[in-house]
């Protein structure tokens, strides 16, 4: 009998922008141990990523949100905070932008401290998709389950558990608590948010939808409103690497020295990044780039080595899922230019 070839006819499931890429440009000589390499090296590796990536001319901007396709596709801006709160950072790094999806982790990352590991695994669950970020087929399929924080189902049921019986007082809460992950006062960009509110029926329908299975027991619409008004809130790439790098320190905002949540609480927020953090293209990610991330429509990602510190990027085209496709691939340049893929190990004798 002929043997066959089993590489041959391999579909081709792996479509992220990162994916069929090759292999990392930067050298695989790092490993994740210890801490980040000095300031120099690491302002090295940022330059050296913007260079290689600002001319890149793949993705879309994200128009579904009409104040969204007004922004400028060229801003990019890349920036790294260490667990010692040293910054180092190039290009549009004070630029502000509207947060969207990213708000998801440090609003689960709340939640959790105040109900803790199991309640929010059970209630919201901790499963990637496979499916886009509002995808309302997701919820069918699991029977109401959001399945995790990250998609737009889960996030709504994770801000209709953040504490506060009035819709003002849990968008008080949300504000204070990312306000103290970014090490200074938030506020919200109003026209982004308008222009949310005003186009929203998606994010309502699956709220309704949610409430239909019994998955949420606040009132759908003023939820999505508070989740609106979360996405909108506005900040930088700089706020984006500290708000990573309180996530890498163990809940410590490592420029205030304020505790914002308890280490586990961290842990848990970074293996949901890892599972979900760039949606359908999750895999991708942690293949590619070998740390938990997380990105929004608006362009930014963060992602985050544990122990080691944050990293922010900023670029507003997107791929397919949503994700920004030059943040995605400076911070596969800088992960590996300087050690910070969890997965890279060498033999001990080497
Ligand atoms: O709910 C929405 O559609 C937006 N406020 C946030 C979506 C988002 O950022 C998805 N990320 N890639």
């Amino acid at each position: 009998m002929a043997q066959t070839d089993l590489r041959t006819n391999i579909p081709d499931f792996a479509t992220g922008s990162l994916a069929g890429d090759g292999p990392a440009p930067a050298s695989r000589e790092a490993i994740s141990t210890g801490s980040l390499p000095g300031p120099e090296r690491v302002k090295q590796a940022l330059g050296d990523a913007y260079r290689r990536y600002r001319d890149l001319d793949e993705g879309k901007v994200a128009d579904y949100i009409p104040s969204l396709a007004r922004v400028d596709p060229s801003l990019f801006g890349l920036s790294v905070c260490s667990v010692e709160g040293l910054t180092a950072s190039v290009g549009d790094v004070t630029h502000e932008f509207s947060i969207q999806s990213i708000s998801k982790v440090f609003v689960f990352a709340l939640v959790c401290q105040e109900l803790g590991h199991l309640a929010v695994s059970r209630r919201v669950g901790v499963n990637n998709t496979g499916l886009p970020f509002n995808s309302v087929m997701a919820i069918e399929l699991a029977d109401g389950q959001p399945r995790n924080p990250l998609v737009n189902a889960g996030a709504i049921t994770t801000t209709s558990l953040v504490p506060g019986s009035t819709p003002d007082a849990k968008w008080a809460f949300i504000k204070d608590g990312l306000s103290r992950f970014a090490g200074r006062p938030l506020d919200i960009d109003e026209e982004v948010y308008a222009s949310e509110a005003a186009t929203n029926q998606r994010n309502m329908a699956i709220a309704r939808l949610l409430q239909s299975y019994g998955r949420l027991d606040t009132d759908p619409i003023e939820t999505t409103d508070v989740y609106t008004k979360q996405c909108s809130l506005l900040l930088s790439t700089e706020d984006l690497a500290v708000m990573a790098a309180t996530l890498a320190d163990g809940g410590v905002n490592p420029v205030t020295h304020q505790k914002v949540v308890d280490p586990s609480v961290c842990r848990d927020t970074l293996a949901v990044m890892a599972a979900s953090g760039l949606y359908e293209f999750s895999g991708d990610w942690l293949f590619e780039v070998g740390m938990p991330g997380k990105s929004g429509v608006s362009g930014g990602i963060i992602t985050v080595a544990p122990g080691k510190g944050g990293l922010a990027t900023f670029s507003p085209p997107l791929d397919p899922a949503g994700n920004s496709v030059r943040g995605q691939r400076a911070a596969r340049y800088v992960a590996h230019a300087i050690g910070l893929d969890l997965f890279a190990s060498k033999p001990i004798d080497a």
